[in-house]
């Protein structure tokens, strides 16, 4: 062995002080924070969560063997579901979930002390008192009460969904490309304003003359093609956990059944009189019934003359129905019945604007809790904060602890099919699966968007990469899915972390060959066993070591690292 080597592995085994077995070291762990939640376990409506973090403020590690247990100590509340901490490493925090019910008695949505209680042997004790809500609350259509609301487990670790955005402006299927490109469904402002830089209104004349009006493509709104059942499965094959459709966008015409006292722009009033909304999710329930099934939905409309201040001059349109008050006798009872008639669960509103979502929100969310349904909101039906924060076509560059959602599509620049877009510049499945892994890390969520093509096929540009991915996604399932962001950060460089109770999971972005150096300090201890997670070589143990300063090496041979593509995950079990 060569001199300087052997030097610095002496060095790398007396200087490592944060070792468990080291006799001046303490184990410290404090309960920093803890909050009764409005969420209950997906299993059980009756068991309310508490979130709680825990600290290893200490110089030693906490391991199994301490069996650290959190529960909840209070007159009005029964701990049913305490939480165990396996691994903190010093400095590190870990984020659990702990199960209560009420005491006899004790109303839900009242309020007390708490105190929240960390313990772990022999006799280590950690607690926070603080003031808990007791129980689900019931909701009132004020937004203080609505904003208490939370975005419910099955959305938090679901991780991956996919939306669609479908509509007359898919027959079309023009947003220009390269510089000027823009979202296709956006064709009808962009070709009503002869200086739009994606040059649609150039576009619209040339290839329908000057008489033609947007309203023109219901008669062409046929859906020849069709088939839900290929939607559900696709979204399945893809391994997203839900998805979101476009009911109606700012164009406002419809996919699925108003009554005809408020509107007949829809696909149901109108050509080809069809309630798509409907044939989606009865195919999701039919095919896929695990996925979760959400509505988009606009809430001002471009040429509406009823919706006042957003009304360009427009052509607007056939259907429309002279109610006294859009939002009133309008936008509210068609957000109702998609809440009432459909059973969404999520209600991806847009735009914002005039709106009454408090009034929307309460019996939405009241209702859903009557049927044993967590139902969530996101942060654009004005009014109300929502449940997740929504950025479009950006992500975000460091970790986010509350609930968020990056959307994008396929399509570098659209929701909306756009046939102007060359297939080499859609996302890889490479894209999607790199894109997912770094969005779950920062604790955000991925809500990926396919535009289908006005017949209501999907183009195989989308659709098989997608189906790539998910096949990705069900090979590393353990390590995306279900998992929570490790609060110590998401990762440096190509690295990125998720973690479960049970271990912790490294995902690098680029292809290792040899010594793959973790440059954050990961909960490793000596004698973990390092797993391949995925890929051809599943299972396979990776020899791995510490440096003098903490890092972890994981020797990783050519045939490892040939055995994945797009990332390669790793596995530090408990
Ligand atoms: C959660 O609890 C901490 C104290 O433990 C408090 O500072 C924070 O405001 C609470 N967060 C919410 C959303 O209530
Ligand atoms: C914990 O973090 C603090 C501040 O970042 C640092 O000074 C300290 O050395 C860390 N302690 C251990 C045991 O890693
Ligand atoms: C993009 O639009 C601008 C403004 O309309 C125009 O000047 C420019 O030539 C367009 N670029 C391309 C590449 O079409
Ligand atoms: C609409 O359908 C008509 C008749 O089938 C056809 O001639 C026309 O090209 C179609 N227009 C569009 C925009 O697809
Ligand atoms: C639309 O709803 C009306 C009233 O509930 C019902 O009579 C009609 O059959 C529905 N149409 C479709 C296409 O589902
Ligand atoms: C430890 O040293 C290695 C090799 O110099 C380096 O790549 C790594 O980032 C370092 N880790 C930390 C936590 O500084």
């Amino acid at each position: 062995m060569h001199v300087a080597r052997a030097l610095l592995l002496f060095l790398a085994a007396s200087t490592v002080v944060a070792n468990p077995v080291s006799q001046a070291a303490v184990l410290s762990v404090s309960v920093v924070q803890a909050n009764s939640s409005t969420r209950w376990f997906e299993d059980s409506s009756e068991v309310q969560i508490f979130d709680v973090v825990v600290k290893n403020t200490g110089n030693a590690w906490l391991t199994t063997k301490d069996n650290l247990m959190v529960h909840v100590d209070s007159p009005s509340l029964i701990t049913t579901r305490p939480a165990s901490v396996k691994r903190l490493r010093p400095n590190d925090s870990a984020i659990v979930e702990v199960g209560v019910v009420n005491k006899p008695g004790v109303a839900d949505g009242s309020s007390g002390p708490a105190t929240v209680v960390a313990e772990w042997e022999s006799q280590g004790k950690s607690s926070l008192e603080i003031t808990a809500t007791y129980g689900i609350p019931t909701y009132d259509p004020t937004k203080s009460s609505v904003d208490q609301h939370e975005a419910p487990d099955w959305w938090r670790k679901g991780k991956f969904g996919i939306f669609v955005h479908w509509g007359l402006y898919s027959i079309p299927a023009w947003g220009n490309v390269g510089a000027n490109e823009s979202y296709a469904e956006w064709y009808w402002s962009h070709q009503m304003n002869p200086n739009d830089p994606t040059q649609t209104y150039e576009w619209g004349l040339e290839h329908y003359g000057p008489l033609f009006i947007y309203d023109d493509y219901i008669a062409n709104f046929t859906a020849d093609n069709f088939n839900p059942k290929d939607w559900v499965d696709l979204f399945a094959d893809a391994g997203a956990r839900y998805f979101v459709q476009v009911t109606k966008h700012h164009d406002g015409f419809a996919l699925f059944n108003m009554s005809n006292s408020i509107s007949e722009r829809n696909s149901v009033a109108q050509n080809p009189h069809r309630d798509f909304l409907r044939e989606v999710f009865e195919a999701a329930k039919q095919y896929q019934p695990q996925l979760h099934r959400g509505t988009y939905y606009s809430l001002p409309e471009w040429f509406n003359p009823l919706y006042t201040p957003y009304t360009l001059s427009g052509e607007f349109g056939v259907g429309l129905v002279e109610v006294a008050d859009y939002v009133a006798d309008f936008q509210l009872p068609s957000m109702d019945i998609l809440a009432n008639d459909y059973d969404t669960d999520i209600m991806w509103c847009d735009i914002g604007g005039a709106n009454m979502a408090p009034q929307f929100a309460a019996p939405f969310i009241n209702a859903a809790r009557e049927q044993n349904r967590q139902v969530t909101i996101n942060n654009r039906c004005g009014g109300i904060d929502g449940d997740f924060q929504t950025p479009e076509y950006a992500s975000s560059t460091t970790l986010i602890t509350t609930p968020w959602e990056a959307t994008r599509g396929m399509d570098p620049d659209s929701f909306g099919f756009n046939a102007a877009t060359p297939d080499s510049a859609y996302m890889t499945a490479s894209d999607v699966v790199t894109s997912l892994i770094d969005v779950v890390a920062k604790n955000g969520n991925l809500l990926l968007d396919v535009g289908p093509r006005g017949d209501g096929t999907i183009a195989s540009v989308m659709s098989t990469h997608l189906r790539e991915a998910g096949k990705w996604f069900k090979a590393h399932s353990e390590s995306i899915f279900d998992t929570k962001y490790w609060p110590s950060g998401p990762g440096t460089g190509v690295f990125r972390y998720t973690t479960t109770e049970d271990a912790f999971y490294i995902h690098v972005t680029s292809q290792p060959d040899g010594n793959l150096v973790i440059p954050d300090l990961v909960p490793y201890l000596a004698d973990d066993c390092v797993t391949v997670v995925g890929g051809s070589k599943s299972g396979a143990v990776v020899p791995s070591r510490q440096l003098a300063n903490g890092s972890l090496v994981l020797d990783v041979s050519t045939d490892i690292g040939k055995a994945d593509q797009y990332a390669w995950t790793f596995k530090i079990s408990y």
